[in-house]
């Protein structure tokens, strides 16, 4: 953890109310890589000295770690977070409709656990003024220097139905803008929204997603689309899932969304924490976040994609998942608890282990523990 954030952030953080802190930063994050100084000075403080190119969903990645969604659901701090030295960012979840999400308070930070609860509920601005955001943002600064990903929920007013066109809106309103595309079925947040992780609902979301991929490159490369899922799967379900998806033409997965199961606590103030109803993230999750990659690795013969996320406060935790599988790595709790210098220990971890064993590129990492079993 940086010295800065170690001293005054954190403490700052800690007596404010979880989701105005977390609004506070990405003002403050937007507002320090709009001057040139400071944004030079996020530059020299947080960004990766090393690159650790991957090659993966059509682009080259300077190295493997990158935002997870949620953090920037609006794409308000772009640049911030490129300045800050992640490999990609992940906005969004992104519904066709805007909407304000469920009543405050929503999001609830547990810190002796390094775990946040949150029932969000999609609060964005919905596909249209998002994809105004990005026009803005792209004829001011050009497309950003990393790959953008965009996580597409459903928004709340949409029968479970139609969540195929709900999903195809929004990708057709962000197209333009986006490298990858998330489908994401497993907020636990929306009501029934994980019931699509099911054969006809997940089909029919991809299809339709297909359609206006191939509708919009006008002949030319789709946009990888990828499926995130929960991990509350069994791990039979997501095998179920991992086939469906595939057989589908999803490029990947992305291994996992928050969970509904709860760790013990430690106090009783946790205790309330987790009481609290929504979706848990952080350390607890990155055991079975890690599992689940092993499983897919597995099946798919480490021949299919995967990102994994959950729980990644350390370079050993995206080390173990890059291990077991994954060929890229995000965190969104990590950057809570551990502030922005994550990004340059992790990516200065994986460096090291690389070295240690002998590997000259990320690819010769991949799904490696696997082989050694
Ligand atoms: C407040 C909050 C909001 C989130 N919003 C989304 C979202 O809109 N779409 C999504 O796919 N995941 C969302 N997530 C899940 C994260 O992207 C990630 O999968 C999960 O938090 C596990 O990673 P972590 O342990 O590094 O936080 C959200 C997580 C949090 C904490």
């Amino acid at each position: 953890m940086g010295v800065f954030y170690r001293w005054f952030g954190r403490p700052l953080l800690k007596f404010q109310d979880s989701e105005r802190a977390h609004l506070r930063s990405l003002k403050m994050l937007r507002l320090f890589s709009n001057n040139p100084l400071t944004r030079s000075a996020l530059k020299l403080t947080y960004k990766p000295r090393k690159s650790i190119p991957v090659e993966v969903f059509g682009n080259v990645y300077s190295h493997p770690f990158g935002l997870a969604a949620g953090m920037d659901k609006n794409a308000i701090a772009l640049r911030g977070w490129e300045a800050t030295g992640l490999s990609f960012i992940e906005i969004g979840g992104v519904t066709q409709h805007r909407q304000d999400g469920n009543p405050k308070p929503r999001m609830f930070r547990a810190d002796s656990t390094q775990a946040l609860v949150n029932r969000m509920g999609f609060n964005n601005e919905g596909s249209e003024q998002i994809s105004e955001n990005l026009a803005k943002h792209f004829s001011k600064y050009g497309a950003p220097n990393v790959p953008l990903w965009v996580n597409l929920g459903k928004s709340k007013i949409t029968p479970l139905e139609d969540a195929h066109e709900d999903y195809g809106a929004t990708m057709r309103a962000l197209w333009k803008f986006t490298d990858v595309f998330v489908v994401n079925v497993s907020s636990p947040n929306t009501p029934n929204l994980r019931e699509l992780q099911n054969d006809e609902g997940l089909i029919r979301i991809l299809e339709k997603c297909h359609t206006v991929n191939s509708e919009l490159a006008l002949g030319g490369e789709g946009k990888p689309i990828l499926v995130k899922v929960a991990p509350d799967l069994t791990d039979q379900q997501l095998e179920h899932v991992v086939n469906t998806a595939r057989s589908s033409g999803a490029s990947g997965i992305v291994l996992s969304n928050t969970t509904l199961v709860r760790p013990d606590s430690t106090s009783s103030k946790e205790e309330k924490i987790f009481a609290e109803q929504g979706g848990l993230s952080g350390r607890p999750l990155l055991n079975r976040s890690t599992e689940m990659i092993r499983i897919v690795s597995k099946m798919t013969n480490g021949e299919w994609p995967i990102v994994g996320v959950g729980g990644v406060m350390s370079a050993e935790d995206a080390w173990a998942k890059i291990v077991a599988g994954a060929s890229l790595v995000q965190a969104y709790s990590g950057f809570v608890f551990e502030g922005p210098s994550l990004t340059k220990a992790v990516v200065h971890g994986i460096h090291k282990h690389l070295n240690a064993q002998g590997y000259s590129m990320l690819v010769d990492a991949i799904g490696t523990e696997s082989e050694s079993c």
